[in-house]
């Protein structure tokens, strides 16, 4: 069971979705700008949304170059794949997402070993577990190649001198530097820090458009020029090369135009509702970001939130509830009532 199993559906109207901010539904003033989209080919590189996109971002992170992908996942098996070779390693998190929920993809079509590691309470790797990890030159051994790390982690914006911490283990043994940032903006919004901030000390950055920022899909990775251009001949290879993919992009790019600024609202209400929680007796709660964790206590029956009509995940033990765009006003009292309810 994972925060992907979903528990039974209501039956009735659904007053919200908590499973993920994956769920939501592009906006009118996001399907005008798709609707409106002058598009090209983008495996020719002449569609002007999706260079756009990419050109936005690669400036708005301090990078040379930047590749719209279809998923998370693919950008981050793009980078893996373009920075390690058969017979490499990544180092990681051992619940990050490059690990846990990626299906191995690195090694069944790299050839590329994954090493997890330890994840600290706070979603970072320590430093000391980074060095031990990485292997001598040894023709016993795999040759240590990336350091992938995740910000934010199950909701949790690592604080930006823990980052600093493992890219410095990372950099000193000579790996280069991979960052999950599927929610990038939520992270930076929570650490109060600039774009570059964050992505600085990287090589190559993930970030996804389909998840806090309401887009209907796509990620977009990146980093320098040669890396970035053999993560294309990757993702061409993968069958992620979109033709007329600017629809997508328009997306992206009125997502981060007016989505990315909204995140901190997401940030409150999961603060409030995790407060709620709290006070309601439900269990053991925690929360980061727009993600709120609720540990049962004993004999509270959650599967009947679906009968008060919210989507939820099964707990595994604690139920992740997301906070996104498409919970308003209305939806937010309606799932505290909710809670109230099967108090
Ligand atoms: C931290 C993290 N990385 C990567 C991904 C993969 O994104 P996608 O679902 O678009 O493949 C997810 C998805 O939830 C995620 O949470």
């Amino acid at each position: 069971m994972s925060h992907y199993t979903a528990i039974a559906a209501p039956t009735g109207p659904i007053l919200a979705d908590l499973r993920s901010d994956t769920v939501t539904q592009p906006c009118s003033g996001m399907r005008d700008a798709m609707a409106r989209a002058e598009v090209g080919d983008d495996v020719y590189g002449d569609d002007p949304n999706v260079n756009r996109l990419e050109a936005t971002l690669a400036e708005r992170l301090g990078k040379e170059a930047a590749l719209f992908a279809p998923s998370g996942t693919q950008s981050n098996l793009l980078a893996m794949l373009a920075h390690c070779g058969r017979g490499e390693e990544v180092i990681a998190g051992e619940a990050y997402h490059v690990i846990r929920y990626e299906a191995a993809g690195a090694s069944v079509l790299g050839g590329v070993a994954l090493h997890a590691l330890p994840v600290a309470e706070d979603g970072a790797l320590e430093a000391d577990d980074i060095t031990a990890a990485i292997k001598e030159d040894d023709s016993h051994h795999p040759i240590s190649r990336l350091l992938s790390l995740e910000n934010t982690h199950y909701g949790r914006a690592v604080p930006l001198p823990r980052m600093q911490a493992t890219v410095e283990a990372g950099r000193a043994g000579g790996l280069s530097l991979h960052l999950d940032g599927a929610r990038f903006f939520n992270a930076i919004t929570a650490l109060g820090c600039s774009e570059t901030d964050l992505a600085g000390p990287f090589d190559t950055v993930s970030i996804c458009l389909s998840k806090g920022l309401g887009a209907p899909v796509g990620s977009v990775l990146v980093g320098p020029a040669d890396l970035i251009a053999r993560a294309r001949r990757m993702r061409k290879m993968l069958g992620g090369g979109m033709r007329q993919a600017g629809v997508l992009a328009a997306a992206g790019l009125y997502a981060l135009e007016h989505n990315a600024p909204r995140l901190a609202e997401d940030h409150a209400r999961a603060e409030a509702l995790a407060a709620h929680l709290r006070g309601l007796g439900l269990g053991d709660v925690t929360q980061a970001t727009n993600m709120v964790f609720l540990t049962p206590r004993d004999g509270l029956d959650l599967g009947s939130l679906a009968d008060h009509g919210l989507r939820v995940s099964a707990p595994e033990p604690a139920m992740r509830l997301v906070m996104h765009r498409d919970i308003d006003d209305a939806g937010f009292t309606a799932l505290k009532e909710a809670f109230a309810a099967i108090a």
